[in-house]
């Protein structure tokens, strides 16, 4: 108790302060998200996301050898099809603009590859599943995840990352992996993804929003945090090999509890809102640009061992 105890000693001076320091950000821990255009010619900024592009799959090849050679460990891939169907079929087409790009990421960098498993980019509809009386379809989804997920395999992926929030997902993925041989393929399973305000900026980016109603049949009620914890529970016997509390920031609670309960691997992914919001408000001069530091390192704090964030590139290039 004061005045023995003087909590000032510990910030007396920067070189006092840093001895201290308890939470590093580790670059080898950020993952880049990328997104990839079919129908693009060059590259192209994202309106809602200053600094954000779609590339076009000649452009996205350098970018990712710049990746590489600036420092980026880790990317996740996003794509953009030119054939859209009701059941995303291109998803799964092994010439398709994610494959490819596994394959372009594989050949011409040493970084890891990760590919987002969805439908919603794939879909006339914007649902993340097959529709069927205006309800989308569990079990059919199911069947072309797995398809899907041996395409990506069979590009060479390093980790897949099924972000649909259909029931049994990560338990259909690891059986047609390990069916067809991919023993090794990492699952980074989007366990608690909630049906959040914040991703609109990426339905733009990724061309997939909705066309009819909204995702909270499938994705989490944000109230959930108990649910949540069983959506993890879930994934981990369905045999995940990474958990993933999306988004971040309004769920520091999770990722803190997602660490304390189990044992294994716990992403973030600091979603293209989050992004917005925090960018446009340095861009504005509104907030310092210390904030992007200080909001990556809440996370880690929190518990996360990975995250996803658009911080990335930026980050690494400007703490070298
Ligand atoms: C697709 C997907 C989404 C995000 C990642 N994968 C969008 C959604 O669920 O609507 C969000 C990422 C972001 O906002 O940055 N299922
Ligand atoms: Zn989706």
């Amino acid at each position: 108790m004061f005045p023995v105890e003087r909590m000032r000693r510990y910030r007396l001076n920067e070189d006092i302060r840093s001895m201290f320091k308890e939470t590093y950000i580790n670059k080898d821990k950020l993952i880049m998200p990328v997104f990839i255009d079919e129908n693009e010619r060059g590259k192209k900024e994202i309106k809602s996301m200053p600094g954000i592009y779609r590339y076009s799959i000649e452009e996205y090849e350098n970018y990712v050898k710049y990746l590489d050679e600036i420092g980026v460990k880790n990317i996740i891939l996003f794509g953009i099809p030119k054939n859209k169907d009701s059941t995303g079929s291109s998803s799964y087409d092994k010439n398709g603009i994610v494959q490819r790009s596994i394959r372009i990421a594989r050949d011409n960098t040493k970084m890891n590859v990760i590919a987002d498993l969805c439908l919603c980019e794939y879909t006339d509809t914007g649902h993340c599943g097959v529709i069927e009386n205006n309800y989308v379809n569990n079990d059919k989804t199911l069947e072309i995840y797995g398809k899907e997920a041996i395409s990506y395999a069979d590009s060479g992926v390093d980790i897949i990352a099924p972000s649909g929030m259909m029931d049994g997902q990560v338990k259909a993925i690891r059986k047609s992996l390990d069916d067809n041989n991919y023993i090794n393929t990492i699952i980074m399973a989007y366990s608690s993804k909630f049906a959040s305000n914040l991703y609109g900026p990426f339905r733009d980016a990724a061309d997939s929003t909705p066309q009819f109603g909204d995702r909270r049949s499938y994705q989490m009620d944000y109230s959930n945090g108990r649910e949540a914890l069983r959506e993890m529970d879930l994934d981990i016997e369905e045999g995940a090999d990474i958990i993933m509390v999306k988004p971040a920031l309004f769920y520091l609670d999770l990722i803190h509890e997602a660490k304390k309960y189990y044992n294994l691997p716990v992403a973030t992914y600091m979603v293209s809102g989050e992004y917005t919001m925090i960018k446009n408000s340095v861009l504005s001069g509104l907030l310092n640009e210390n904030v992007i530091d200080e909001a990556l390192t809440s996370v880690f704090r929190a518990g996360a061992d990975l995250a996803i964030n658009y911080f990335t590139e930026d980050y690494i290039k400007n703490h070298k």
